[in-house]
């Protein structure tokens, strides 16, 4: 580690900001910026996490003043910050925007930005270091940052640093990830390019890792001796919104899974890393996305379900069929729903199946890891009117009631024994009073100090896209012949029991979910001699 790496550490660790900055944010007409970054970085200025010397720069198609820009920013605050906004501060963070109007195929642009990068180093103080996020179609992402290499702002000389945020989709599969990783890497070094991925900005999801790995009880019992399966599912009640256009190009494989969904995965079942070191958590994670089993043709016809939402009624609000939607095909054979069973064919977890499901226009938002154990020996039970125990649950509930549930067993005071399953139940709120962020002030924070770990290594998102490979193959091959094939407001179609159902298993009921989270006290048992409590 070099000494402005531990530099870096020791600042991060405490809370500080770190170096003068420009971030140049290209696609800042987009709802990103105003509904994630914006906010993000307003809060982040906030806490006193920004330095006193940074400029924003917003680059997109529109054209506007810098004033201009700074209104557009400001009209919409208020909205889209979930904290309170303080205006006279926020008022005085506006002055830290800038704005260039460009077409990102012209280097013109880029000549321009370069001047603009000039003049602020000596007019805000940035020092020289740039942030730039490309905010942008996946399309635009190599024509940027080779526009950036042509017009040598990406090189990093005299300990200025130049950083490359991507968002998301990265590639659209296996194919399509290698050559943009490729084309990044004649410009860019690999330690410069920070490839998003939002879920790992959320606490709860960093919170996977704590649980694990700081409390001595919880990693003895996480392995394949005692856990019975595994049950990921990130249930969404929105539709595409306005999105209709991305989204028949990607689909909810594409959209939600070798990202945000295996990056639950990974974390759930990864080996403990040595340090929080960026590499040595994702050779990890890696890991574990390389001991997927590759699906066959016919094990993805098998095991892997389709779906996507017809008309229905979510909330008592009767909302349209995915094909009725703004910018998609009457007859689109998009999938808006997923399900599959995966194994990681590791030491640990081999023979533990790995369910995960994602879908939109379901019947809640609920974002959840279900952790469920083996069975105890039913023995004792048998002379009993007690018909079968409950299998233990640790359910870590990532969105929207942030916290984790142990579901187990208990006697029902009384005389005779009687089984209750009960719920021990944290949530964030109740313990530290605040409720978790989005997490793009972590992920920003994280790029500003140069700490990759909650970004995604170039060989983790080609490990991702090798598993998702064959079921887009499929698939396409296949097109379904049953869409729509579950209402709005449901939780996907019959297939996605029947994944789980013949192996004995079922889909955690999350129907009372987050009103009510504890499962009601199971029905009496009684045995057939009292005993002494
Ligand atoms: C995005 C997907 O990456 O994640 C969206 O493109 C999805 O389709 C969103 O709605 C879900 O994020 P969150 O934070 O609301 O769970």
């Amino acid at each position: 580690m070099s000494s402005s790496d531990s530099e870096r550490v020791t600042q991060e660790k405490l809370g500080l900001p770190g170096d003068p900055f420009a971030m140049v944010i290209f696609g800042a007409g987009g709802d990103l910026t105003k509904r994630k970054l914006m906010p993000a970085l307003y809060n982040l200025y906030q806490g006193k996490l920004l330095p006193g010397e940074f400029a924003i720069i917003g680059i997109s198609i529109e054209s506007y003043s810098d004033d201009e820009f700074r209104q557009y920013m400001t009209k919409d605050i208020a909205e889209y910050s979930e904290k309170s906004v303080d205006l006279s501060l926020w008022e005085e963070f506006v002055k830290h925007l800038y704005y260039l109007r460009g077409d990102f195929n012209d280097a013109d642009l880029f000549a321009k930005l370069g001047e603009t990068l000039v003049r602020l180093e000596k007019e805000a103080g940035t020092a020289g270091n740039v942030l730039f996020y490309l905010a942008t179609a996946p399309s635009f992402f190599p024509v940027v940052v080779n526009h950036l290499g042509a017009a040598g702002l990406a090189k990093e000389e005299n300990g200025r640093w130049k950083r490359v945020v991507i968002e998301k989709p990265f590639g659209h599969d296996l194919a399509s990830a290698i050559d943009l990783n490729h084309q990044l890497r004649q410009v860019l070094e690999e330690k410069q390019i920070y490839r998003i991925d939002h879920y790992l900005g959320k606490e709860t999801v960093q919170n996977i890792l704590a649980f694990r790995f700081a409390n001595g009880i919880i990693e003895p019992v996480w392995n394949r001796r005692y856990v019975d399966h595994v049950q990921v599912t990130v249930a969404e009640e929105l539709g595409v919104e306005m999105r209709g256009s991305y989204y028949e190009t990607a689909g909810a494989l594409r959209d939600m899974v070798p990202n945000h969904i295996f990056q639950l995965i990974t974390l759930t079942a990864m080996e403990p890393p040595i340090s929080f070191d960026a590499d040595s958590v994702h050779d990890e994670q890696t890991k574990v996305l390389r001991a997927i089993q590759i699906l066959t043709p016919e094990r993805v016809l098998d095991q892997a379900v389709r779906g996507q939402y017809d008309a229905g009624t979510i909330n008592g609000k009767h909302v349209p069929a995915y094909r009725s939607e703004p910018n998609v095909s009457p007859e689109s054979n998009t999938p808006t729903f997923v399900a599959m069973a995966l194994h990681i064919d590791n030491w640990r977890w081999a023979g533990v199946p790995f369910y995960l499901r994602t879908g939109k226009r379901m019947q809640k938002r609920v974002t959840q890891v279900v952790i469920r154990y083996r069975r105890p020996p039913f023995v004792l039970f048998r002379k009993t009117s007690v018909d079968k125990l409950a299998p233990n649950e640790f359910v870590l509930n990532i969105q929207p009631n942030e916290g984790i549930c142990l579901s187990f067993e208990a006697k029902v005071p009384g005389p005779v024994v009687r089984l209750g399953a009960v719920n021990m139940d944290f949530q964030y709120s109740d313990y530290f009073g605040t409720k978790p962020s989005t997490g793009y002030e972590t992920l920003l924070y994280d790029c500003l100090m140069g700490d990759p770990t909650l970004f995604q290594r170039a060989d983790m998102v080609e490990a991702a896209w090798t598993v998702v490979q064959p079921i887009l193959d499929v698939w396409k091959a296949l097109p379904p012949r049953d869409f729509p094939n579950y209402p709005a407001g449901s939780w996907g179609p019959a297939q996605a029991d029947e994944l789980l159902r013949r192996d004995g298993h079922e889909w955690r009921d999350l129907t009372c979910f987050p009103d009510h989270p504890a499962r009601p006290v199971g029905p009496a048992k009684e045995v057939s001699a009292p005993t002494k409590p």
